[in-house]
């Protein structure tokens, strides 16, 4: 790690000058010379090189001359120190570089006409950029290929041996799950132990890999990279918003690649703290959802018991005068809808705009109220922003990460990464609450393993510490008497030894964990769907402000309180206006200075302030008959939401049910009309990932059969109805969208805030504060906590729709237990249990998983079979709205 100190702002290096071709550098004492030598613009060869990891110095090729040495130095792995002279070009440099490629070629098989990375290999290029062309003497390695892993081949004859995949892992994703292994007289590289590669299959191994040694099995031998459209897009799968390539031949998506490529390898070491361009599994390799043959590719209507493919123009009249005629006999509010935060933030915004204005609505959300409307709510009260206070590169450059019930390997792999590299390179103290035996926790230098649920506990237990050991920030608490003395009166029956008995972790250690996060200098707290998707989500996001705020990690640089968006676009879906309670910039749907914005630029009366409903408010309407048509976009409430909420009592009850989706859906197989909509892949627009960054999503392909984007089906449906919108291309609703929320499109970096409570804490904060510490959890009064949540390899019900990922996570049908409790109970892996709550039972197979902690057990949520998920109970959320039903008390019995 020596060669890091460039980017860590707690390192201090002297700045030194050197001479590089005859011109003064300056430069930070002892970071890699070639990082120098790159930084002024001059690319010298460099084959074993990337910014992201330390270099390795294998290769041979980025040799340059140093005064007072005789022979070339690799600047690589040299040191940069002052008075250096350096020469970087001349024909001996050329000769010694032309030298070590021939080197390399001498082993190397010539079977370009058949290998992927033709014409995407840099042993190709500096071949031809040294006119090496003296072949005869090439050795055959004569290596099988190893085939074994689900999504890679290692082709082991075309190896360099340069070590840039296993660094990858090693280094950057903390994995470590590659090795070298000399067979048959070569280096090769092998999975670790030489066994079939069992690792997270995020492919940055095959991203930096300079030739073909490592191919993509989705791709192989299908097209060569020219034969490809190549298109720059946004990952539809999670919050962390990566940017990704989409390669496509017709209507066919061939493979996705990563800005993360050995061809992007000279990039800044500052640059990684803001993300190494790598993707995660799901980006990587779950796209066959795109275009699979199960996509809708025509709308449908239903006719007698069945759903029927008809003709675009019959469908649309038919859900227009449906909608109208429903709209005319019952009022407005006989109309919902709901839509997915997989949709761009120009659908978004239409669809809340059609709601609006076309059925004069309140009745609309979208899937942030599953959890994140909980982190967006008391955010906005608090601070008044209403999202998170870091982008990645604080989170990478924190000092102290609290991380609280937020399993970010499983729901967004690229966050975790960053704080991987916080604990890498800059020497984060990283404390991991959790109730899963997270692989955070097992990189973490402080991981505590919490009883499920006591989430909430554990933060009172954070604050209370705080106080009780004076880690105050007194300028903090000074400027807010008032609320600091309510604050120490809510907490004054808090007692820690009680909290550490609720919560299974020793009371010094939170007394540690507080310490560390109240002293350092930049302390950041992530909580995640623990915390937001479960009950109590609201007041507990409001207590971690409240630990901040005391501790002076409100409104300072790189710190402050987080959450991760499990979906790609939740965060647009809020700030688009997307929830009964807000309009367009997360303005409060009560604004009266906004909505007579709104009502001039839209030409219309609002709903009336203080109507609308959220998603278990408007399923309750449907099942009392006030609501009579529900539209549905990308949502599928039947197969997501547990029976208690009783799903399809209330679609049966519907006059009119339009579901618009790329996919038939259970909930679609309800409706009475399906409309095809398109993926984000055969559509333009914006996402607005978890720092509140807004990216670009760009057609990759033409859209199939005759599936159509979302928002021109919301565009042709609004003027159905009488609107009279002539948006053309999602650029046009942009158009409407900057006029209304100038600086929203801030494509590229968002923007640092430095939010203020001041206006929180001298405003009724007292009298809220006062109840928030008496939540008294409910005791689980079964044995066991069936908890559901997402697996890395999936997201929702998407990605089961990509065959390359059910290959790597296919439904097991077993719930998760702890070795110890199964040796216990006498069960064997795939031993039939019966599983019982509240609300009924259910049987399923058991399975041995290390992570999961003693007395819980883990179901993905992604599967319903067997439906574990109709064991949940729901609890929502009084304020927010939130159904929680993600983690319910059980018992296991052996069947
Ligand atoms: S796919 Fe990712 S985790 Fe697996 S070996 Fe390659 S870099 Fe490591
Ligand atoms: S497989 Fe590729 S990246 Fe790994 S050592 Fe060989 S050439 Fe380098
Ligand atoms: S799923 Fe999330 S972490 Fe993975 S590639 Fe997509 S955006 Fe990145
Ligand atoms: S880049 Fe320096 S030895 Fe390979």
């Amino acid at each position: 790690m020596g060669l890091k100190p460039a980017t860590n702002p707690d390192v201090e290096a002297a700045t030194i000058e050197l001479t590089i071709d005859g011109k003064t550098v300056t430069a930070k004492d002892g970071v890699s010379l070639y990082d120098v030598i790159s930084s002024t613009g001059k690319i010298i060869p460099a084959m074993c090189y990337h910014y992201t990891f330390d270099p390795f110095g294998s290769c041979g090729m980025c040799l340059v001359m140093q005064e007072g040495k005789k022979a070339p130095v690799r600047s690589c792995t040299a040191k940069a120190t002052a008075g250096m002279i350096i020469r970087t070009e001349g024909d001996d440099l050329f000769q010694a570089r032309k030298k070590a490629v021939e080197k390399h070629l001498s082993v190397h098989p010539l079977d370009c006409p058949v290998c992927d990375a033709d014409g995407h290999c840099e042993l190709q290029d500096m071949a031809f950029q040294h006119g090496v062309t003296n072949l005869a003497n090439a050795k055959q390695k004569f290596i099988p290929e190893d085939t074994r892993s689900l999504v890679l081949d290692f082709n082991m004859n075309r190896c360099i041996a340069c070590a840039e995949c296993i660094n990858v892992c090693k280094d950057v994703l903390m994995i470590d799950a590659l090795q070298f292994m000399k067979k048959g007289g070569f280096n090769q590289v092998v999975a670790k132990g030489d066994l079939p590669l069992s690792c997270e299959f995020c492919g940055d191994c095959l991203a930096v890999c300079p030739v073909g040694a490592i191919t993509n099995k989705f791709s192989k031998y299908l097209y060569k990279p020219w034969q490809m459209k190549k298109t720059t897009t946004t990952c539809n799968y999670c919050g962390d918003g990566c940017q990704m390539y989409l390669e496509t031949k017709d209507t066919e998506v061939i493979r996705v690649t990563s800005p993360l490529s050995w061809k992007n390898k000279w990039g800044d070491r500052a640059d990684t703290a803001k993300g190494h361009g790598g993707l995660c599994v799901k980006g990587r390799f779950g796209f066959e959802y795109i275009d699979s043959p199960a996509r809708l590719k025509q709308p449908l209507l239903r006719k007698g018991n069945q759903l029927v493919e008809v003709p675009w123009l019959e469908a649309m009249h038919a859900v227009v005068d449906r909608f109208a005629d429903l709209r005319k006999k019952h009022g407005p509010d006989a109309i919902a809808g709901l839509i997915t935060a997989r949709c761009t933030n120009e659908e978004l915004y239409l669809f809340q705009k059609l709601m609006r204005v076309a059925f004069r609505t309140n009745n609309l959300d979208s899937s942030a109220r599953y959890g994140h409307m909980n982190f967006v709510r008391a955010s906005k009260l608090a601070l008044g922003i209403g999202r998170t206070t870091n982008d990645w590169e604080d989170l990478t450059k924190a000092k102290a990460v609290l991380v609280i019930g937020s399993n970010l390997t499983e729901t967004n792999p690229l966050t975790s990464v960053r704080i991987k590299e916080a604990i890498r390179v800059y020497k984060a103290q990283v404390m991991v609450f959790d109730s899963a035996i997270t692989n955070l926790g097992k990189l973490a230098s402080h991981p505590y393993l919490i009883k499920p649920g006591t989430e909430g506990v554990v933060i009172d237990g954070l604050v209370k510490a705080a106080i009780e050991l004076d880690l105050v920030d007194e300028d903090s608490v000074k400027k807010h008497p008032q609320a600091f003395a309510a604050l120490k009166s809510a907490v004054a029956t808090v007692s820690l030894e009680q909290v550490a008995a609720k919560t299974g972790v020793a009371l010094e250690r939170f007394k540690e964990a507080a310490q560390i996060f109240a002293e350092s200098p930049r302390s950041i707290i992530l909580c995640a769907e623990g915390i937001v998707r479960q009950p109590e989500g609201y007041q507990n996001v409001l207590k971690l402000m409240d630990l901040a705020w005391i501790t002076g990690k409100l409104g300072q640089p790189g710190c402050g309180v987080n959450t991760v968006t499990e979906e790609p676009n939740e965060q647009g879906a809020v700030d688009m206006g997307v929830a009964p309670e807000f309009l367009p910039g997360l303005a409060s749907f009560d604004d009266q200075a906004m909505r007579d914005k709104l009502a001039k630029s839209w030409d219309v009366t609002l709903p009336p302030a203080g109507s609308g409903a959220h998603l278990t408010e408007i399923l309750k309407r449907c099942r009392s008959g006030q609501i009579r048509a529900l539209y549905i976009i990308g949502e599928n409430p039947l197969a997501t939401l547990p029976a208690s909420m009783d799903v399809r009592a209330a679609l049966d009850r519907l006059e009119l049910l339009v579901v618009q989706d790329p996919f038939l859906t259970e909930t679609g197989h309800m409706a009475h009309a399906v409309l095809p909509a398109t993926t984000s892949a055969e559509k333009d627009g914006t996402f607005t990932n978890l720092e509140g960054r807004v990216l670009r999503v760009r057609q990759g392909m033409d859209a199939l059969g005759e599936s159509v984007p979302d928002w021109q089906i919301l565009t042709a449906l609004a003027n159905g109805l009488g609107c009279q919108w002539e948006y053309e291309s999602a650029n046009d609703i942009q158009t409407e969208i900057m006029k209304l929320l100038p600086g929203y499109y801030n494509l590229g970096q968002p923007k640092k805030i430095l939010p203020t409570a001041d206006h929180y804490l001298s405003n009724g904060y007292a009298a809220a504060a006062a109840g928030r510490y008496r939540t008294a959890r409910s005791e689980n009064a079964r044995p066991f906590t069936l908890l559901m949540g997402q697996l890395l390899y999936h997201s929702g019900k998407l990605s089961t729709l990509a065959p390359g990922l059910i290959k790597i996570a296919p439904n097991t049908g077993r719930i998760r237990m702890n070795p110890a409790d199964m040796e216990r109970m006498g069960l064997q892996d795939g031993a039939m249990v019966k599983i019982t709550s509240d609300r009924g039972s259910v049987q399923a197979g058991v399975q041995l998983d290390q992570s999961v902690a003693p007395n819980t057990c883990f179901f993905p949520e992604h599967f319903n079979e067997p439906p574990l998920k109709d064991l949940m109970s729901v609890h929502v959320d009084a304020i927010t709205g939130v159904p929680s039903f993600k983690r319910t008390g059980v018992t296991i019995e052996k069947v």
